[in-house]
C-alpha cells in the first residue's frame, strides 16, 4: 500500500490574462472550485496509476471537506485515516492561472495544519508500504513520519512542495527527495550545499544528493527531469514534447509526477520506467484545467508509453 500524508485543499481557480501587480486589481473569467491539495493529488494520482493508496490528513468537520473525500474514495482511494476537525476549516487554495499556464497559489492551511503523525498507526508502517509526503502538513510531523519509517524500515519519499526548512538528519534517511527548481535552489541554500561546475541543473541535483546521501529528482518543467544517486550518477527523462497552445494549465503537474512515481515504483517498475510514467503523467496534467481534474488513468499513459518506448 502507499500511505500519502499530506494536505486536502478546496481550490478556487481564477483565470487571468496576466497576474495582478502589487496594488493592481484586475477581473478574472469566471472561477472555479476544484478539488486538489498536494497530499489529495499525489493520492489520487496514484491511484489511477493502478496503486492501493491510503491518504492520512485533516479537513475541517464541514460540506466540501466530505464532498472531495467522497470524491477521492470513489477513485479508490482510502480515507479512513483523514481527521475531521470541528474547530478547523478544510484548507483552501486561491490559484491564479494566466494564459500561458503559469499559477500562482495561497495556501489558507486550515486543518492541514492539525494533521498529525500519530494518524499512522505502527502497524502500516512496514516495509512492503511506502509513505509519500509533501510539505503542506506541519513540518515536525513530517520529520517524525521519516524517523518512524526508517525504524520500520518502511520506503519514504518526500516532495519538497512547497519548499521549507527541514532537518538535513531527517533528509537523509529518505529513499527519494523530489524537488522541482525553486525547491532545490531553496534547499541549497538552507543546507549550505554549493552548486559546483558549471551551476547548471545537474549540477545542483548531484550536488544535493551526495550531500543527503540518497537518491534525488530535479522536475525541470518542459525539460522532463534529472535523477541522481548518492555518488552523482545522473538519469536524464524527458517530458512530453508539448506545444506552447497545448499548455492550458501547469496546476498539480507536479503531484501528478509524484503520485504516478511512487505507485509504478509500487508496482515494483525499475526507476527508469517509474520516471517515464511519472513524467508522461506529469505532461498531460499540463494540458486540463485544474489538479485532480487533469490527471489521466493508466490505460492512457500507458498507450503513450509504448508509443514513445516501443520495446
Ligand atoms: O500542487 C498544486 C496544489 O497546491 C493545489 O491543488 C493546491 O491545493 C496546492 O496545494
Amino acid at each position: 500500500m502507499i500511505i500519502v500524508f499530506g494536505s486536502i485543499n478546496v481550490d478556487m481557480i481564477f483565470p487571468v490574462d496576466h497576474f495582478p501587480a502589487p496594488g493592481e486589481t484586475i477581473a478574472s473569467k469566471p472561477h472555479e472550485i476544484s478539488y486538489g491539495g498536494k497530499g489529495a493529488n499525489q493520492a489520487l494520482a496514484a491511484s489511477r496509476l493502478g496503486g492501493k493508496v491510503a491518504l492520512v490528513g485533516a479537513t475541517g468537520d464541514d460540506d466540501i471537506g466530505n464532498r472531495m473525500l467522497r470524491h477521492l474514495r470513489r477513485e479508490g482511494v482510502t480515507t479512513s485515516g483523514v481527521a475531521h476537525l470541528k474547530d478547523h476549516p478544510t484548507g483552501t487554495a486561491i490559484i491564479t492561472v494566466d494564459k500561458t499556464g503559469e499559477n500562482q497559489i495561497i495556501i489558507s492551511g486550515g486543518a492541514n495544519l492539525a494533521a498529525a503523525e500519530d494518524q499512522i498507526p505502527d502497524e502500516i508502517m512496514t516495509d512492503s508500504n511506502i509513505l509519500l509526503m509533501q510539505m503542506e502538513t506541519p513540518t515536525d510531523h513530517i520529520e517524525t513520519l521519516i524517523h518512524r519509517a526508517d525504524e520500520n524500515g518502511m520506503r519514504a519519499i518526500l516532495n519538497l512542495a512547497p519548499a521549507k526548512e527541514i532537518s538535513l538528519e531527517a533528509l537523509q534517511k529518505l529513499e527519494y527527495l523530489i524537488v522541482n527548481e525553486t525547491e532545490a535552489a531553496f534547499l541549497a541554500e538552507q543546507h549550505g550545499i554549493e552548486n559546483v561546475g558549471d551551476g547548471n541543473d545537474e549540477d545542483l541535483i548531484i550536488a544535493i544528493a551526495k550531500k543527503l546521501g540518497i537518491k534525488c529528482i530535479l522536475t525541470c518543467g518542459k525539460k522532463g527531469s534529472i535523477m541522481s544517486d548518492h555518488n552523482g550518477t545522473i538519469l536524464n527523462t524527458p517530458a512530453l514534447p508539448l506545444e506552447a497552445e497545448d499548455i492550458v494549465d501547469t496546476t498539480g503537474a507536479g503531484d501528478a509526477f509524484c503520485g504516478t512515481f511512487v505507485a509504478a515504483l509500487h508496482s515494483r517498475m525499475y526507476v527508469e520506467e517509474a520516471l517515464k510514467y511519472a513524467n508522461i503523467a506529469g505532461s498531460l496534467a499540463c494540458t486540463k484545467k485544474g489538479a485532480q481534474s487533469s490527471y489521466a488513468y493508466f490505460q492512457k499513459i500507458e498507450e503513450i508509453y509504448n508509443m514513445l518506448y516501443p520495446e
